[in-house]
């Protein structure tokens, strides 16, 4: 093949060593962005518009200004389960193919909430805070106590893949009741987990500890604010390793102020990234972690891989095994 007629893919990112290896093995042309920040808006636009192809992230505003610009990129490679940074329906409207990195990342972000979970309801952050201040003095039998989780009940917000790898950590380690409330049944959850499908009422009143692991889209944001987090339990969890803009951080800041609830386990805010000022940073009830569900070895470079090969699979057969608007790849023509 001539050097001239080779694609040019864009890695937006520092992305783990097998996506550049396999796109290169591949014969593509491969650049990457090698600063650890990501790329401004202008900057994304003006190495795009000299690529055929990018691999992108969550981080990167894939909008419907910079699809405009860049509507001659033959596919845009997600690397993220999440997609709220991309106008999809521009990227359908552009017959641009969207592809991302599902089911790879379920364990290690179910294993985050899990560990949120047991990190609040033992205020096991505070606790470790308390020691750096010099606060651990003696043993007290009636202080720095935390709730127990067996036996309590679950309420999964968005039972996907990865909503169904917590309710089974859940349930196995805690033989946890699970509720669940979504758009639809899933009815592996209720065959393999005895999961009972509720509406959202229900599961905010009954649930010990609900976690969030929903899509953000117009339906979900801010779906947990001051009128959802009223109707919860006094001694409930809430547990949001998805996206930052399905809690009211502001109302959730006033429950935990308040002591409404008995804690909160964050992995995303409401912006990103979160301040050294936010209240929440310095609450006994309250753990945030700067958005590292999917940020271990196996599951980073899983995701490296998927990626690639949604780009390469799109360019040698015409399909893309991972994605999102696949209404685009029946009408295109290239
Ligand atoms: C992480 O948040 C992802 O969407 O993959």
């Amino acid at each position: 093949m001539k050097i001239t007629n080779k694609k040019k893919i864009l890695l937006t990112r520092i992305f783990p060593g097998i996506a550049r290896e396999l796109l290169e093995n591949a014969g593509y042309f491969v650049s990457s962005s090698m600063q650890d920040a990501p790329l401004t808006k202008l900057e994304l636009i003006r190495m795009s518009k000299s690529h055929d192809a990018i691999m992108c992230t969550l981080s990167d505003r894939i909008d419907s200004e910079f699809l405009t610009e860049c509507a001659h990129l033959d596919i845009i490679s997600q690397f993220a389960v999440g997609f709220d940074n991309i106008d999809l329906i521009k990227a359908t409207e552009l017959n641009i193919p969207v592809g991302y990195t599902p089911d790879v990342l379920s364990d290690a972000t179910a294993d985050l909430a899990f560990g949120l979970m047991i990190a609040v309801s033992r205020n096991m952050i505070y606790n470790y805070k308390r020691i750096l201040n010099g606060e651990w003095k003696y043993f007290r039998p009636n202080s720095d106590l935390g709730i127990e989780l067996k036996n309590k009940t679950l309420g999964i917000y968005g039972l996907g893949r990865i909503g169904f790898e917590m309710a089974k950590r859940c349930k196995g380690a805690f033989d946890m009741k699970i509720l669940y409330n979504n758009r639809s049944r899933n009815q592996k959850a209720e065959d393999q987990l005895d999961a009972r499908f509720v509406d959202f009422s229900t599961l905010l009143a009954e649930s010990d500890i609900i976690s969030v692991h929903a899509a953000l889209n117009p339906e979900t944001k801010s779906k947990f604010n001051k009128t959802a987090f009223d109707k919860m339990k006094p001694t409930a969890l809430f547990i949001n390793t998805a996206r930052g803009g399905i809690h009211d951080e502001y109302d959730l800041i006033k429950a935990m102020e308040m002591n409404q609830f008995w804690g909160a386990g964050l992995d995303v805010t409401n912006p990103e990234p979160c301040k050294p000022d936010n209240p929440l940073l310095s609450m006994p009830n309250v753990v945030v972690l700067p958005h590292i569900g999917s940020a271990t070895v196996e599951a980073r470079s899983a995701m490296a891989k998927l990626a690639a090969e949604n780009i390469i699979e799109f360019y040698e057969k015409g399909t893309v095994p991972n994605i999102i608007n696949y209404e685009v790849i029946s009408s295109i023509k290239r």
